[in-house]
């Protein structure tokens, strides 16, 4: 779900209050759907400036330029919080490697039509993955208002979700990740990251191995699966 400018607000005031950090981390805050716009916390603080503040926003190029993979990303902070990150980081890490940080460097300075198409094909993308799991007999689902994940509740075939991953990704080559890791069991994550394609087979499959009145046989390409479990 994706938090409303009132719930921020909330959390910011609470936390200035009190005197406490707060780390938004801002990954998929250009990834939201439903002509939502992405919060801004600092719109809500009372600190005079940014140095006085405790509010502590991180991003990255992993998701809205497609650029999982390289780690980049960066801080909106007060300069004695952005301090200590950067001893940690620069004891820790040694420091990102530089084709990446260039990489990031043309993303961020490029054009940036890229990342509202990328939007629009998720958006698109999570409204098919949407419509055939609200059809999946038994299978409960909250319309994501952001990213490209949704979570749905498959306690009705199986409460593991980790042996239902397993079986899933052994029996027709389907990844998903248990809600277990997440504290929700019964519940599977499943990414619409890919092609509508992608997006229906991946769903034909799961149905096919959970229904146990589907034909005892299934083709995945040129294989032959068999069902030999219930
Ligand atoms: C919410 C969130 N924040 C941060 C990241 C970190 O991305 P990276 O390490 O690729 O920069 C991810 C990636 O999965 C994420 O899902």
């Amino acid at each position: 779900m994706v938090y409303s400018d009132e719930f921020i607000a909330g959390v910011v005031e609470l936390c200035e209050k009190r005197s406490l950090y707060l780390i938004m981390d801002d990954t998929y805050n250009r990834l939201v759907f439903d002509g939502r716009t992405p919060s801004n916390c600092y719109r809500f603080s009372k600190a005079v400036n940014l140095n006085s503040s405790k509010l502590v926003v991180i991003n990255c190029v992993s998701k809205m330029y497609a650029m999982t993979g390289f780690r980049i990303g960066w801080t909106v902070a007060g300069k004695d919080v952005v301090r200590a990150m950067t001893n940690i980081q620069s004891q820790e890490t040694s420091g990102p490697a530089a084709p990446s940080q260039w990489a990031a460097v043309g993303a961020l300075n490029g054009v940036q039509s890229c990342i509202e198409s990328l939007r629009l094909t998720l958006e698109n993308n999570r409204n098919v993955m949407i419509n055939r799991l609200e059809a999946f007999p038994g299978v409960k689902v909250m319309k994501p208002g952001g990213t490209f994940y949704c979570f749905p509740d498959f306690s009705a075939y199986e409460r593991d979700s980790q042996k239902l991953s397993r079986l899933l990704l052994d029996k027709v080559r389907v990844v998903t990740v248990p809600g277990r890791d997440f504290g929700m069991e019964g519940h599977l994550r499943v990414s619409y990251c890919g092609t509508v394609k992608e997006i229906t087979e991946g769903i034909e499959r799961i149905k096919w191995a959970l229904d146990p009145n589907a034909p005892n046989e299934m083709f995945l390409g040129d294989r032959k699966i068999v069902r030999d479990w219930q």
